[in-house]
């Protein structure tokens, strides 16, 4: 029962005090009444699926002239509402809170520890079909926890095109953050250096912390132990093994700062 509920909340179903198909008829033809069929077909949309989407904002002239221009995009826009539905049963299955406004392109995949915290903010924007991006994602976003004791929290306004998180102990993410295509985040090893002891037993963990506004570039690493100060950019295909401080530009393997901002 509370799988149920909880899921009902993921579709982020509230039952408005006055729908709009409940008004008064003394209000047809007036401008309540147009307010009330909007009302109506706003929540229609949202009841069977899932939307937060306005008709405004689908069926604008803008919009209507962008799949013109184009169409690529209205088929991922299609996609995405499409599958709105699932993905939201798919947050609500693995324990995740469903945030304000997330646009996901293509289901994501999350392998979350029951007992693990994994919090994601307002607006996400999550790309993980090889057409969601010109740079074509080789496999979706991959979101892990690992551990009963992991945590991965991660601020609004998040973007990222395919590429993994994964926390073994923390990994913590500001707000206003991109992530290139293909770029790999993560707090762990996965296996020991110790020739007796690799193949089983826990690899070392140290916790990253990506601050507020960074950029991090297409195809790039970030290793355990990691801080990336608030505002900097990684270049593509760099491989950050040492902390960076606020307003860099830094690149290459390892990542060096080539300036600042
Ligand atoms: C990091 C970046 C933003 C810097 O751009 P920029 O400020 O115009 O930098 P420049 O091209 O002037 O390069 C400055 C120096 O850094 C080096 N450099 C730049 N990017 C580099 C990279 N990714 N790896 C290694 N070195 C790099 C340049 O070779 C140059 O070195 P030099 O001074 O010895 O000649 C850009 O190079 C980059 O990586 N862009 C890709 C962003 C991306 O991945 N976007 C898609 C994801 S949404």
């Amino acid at each position: 029962m509370l799988l149920v509920s909880k899921i009902w909340t993921q579709y982020g179903v509230t039952f408005p005090a006055l729908p709009g198909h409940l008004l008064p008829e003394s209000y047809a033809g007036s401008h309540a009444a147009s307010t009330g069929r909007d009302l109506f077909i706003r929540y229609a949309l949202r009841y069977a699926f899932g939307m937060t989407d306005t008709p405004e904002s689908l069926f604008s002239p803008a919009v209507i002239r962008l799949a013109f221009e184009m169409p690529w995009k209205a088929r991922n826009e299609l996609e995405r509402l499409l599958l709105l539905p699932l993905a939201r049963m798919q947050f609500a299955l693995a324990g995740v809170d469903w945030g304000a406004d997330w646009r996901l392109y293509g289901l994501p995949i999350i392998q979350k520890h029951r007992r693990s915290r994994l919090h994601i903010g307002a607006r996400l924007e999550l790309r993980s079909t090889v057409r969601s991006n010109p740079l074509g994602p080789s496999h979706a976003v991959i979101l892990s926890t690992r551990e009963a004791e992991s945590s991965l929290m991660i601020g609004d306004d998040f973007g990222m095109t395919g590429g993994s998180i994964v926390a073994a102990l923390s990994v913590r993410i500001g707000s206003r953050v991109i992530v290139g295509a293909d770029s790999t985040i993560t707090d762990t090893d996965f296996h020991p250096l110790a020739l007796t002891t690799r193949r089983t037993a826990p690899g070392a963990n140290a916790p990253v912390i990506i601050e507020d506004d960074v950029f991090i570039g297409m195809h790039s690493l970030v290793l355990k132990g990691v801080t990336i100060g608030a505002g900097s950019v990684i270049g593509a295909g760099s491989v950050v093994t040492r902390s960076l401080p606020p307003g860099v530009v830094a690149a290459g393997n390892p990542a060096k700062i080539i300036r600042e901002l």
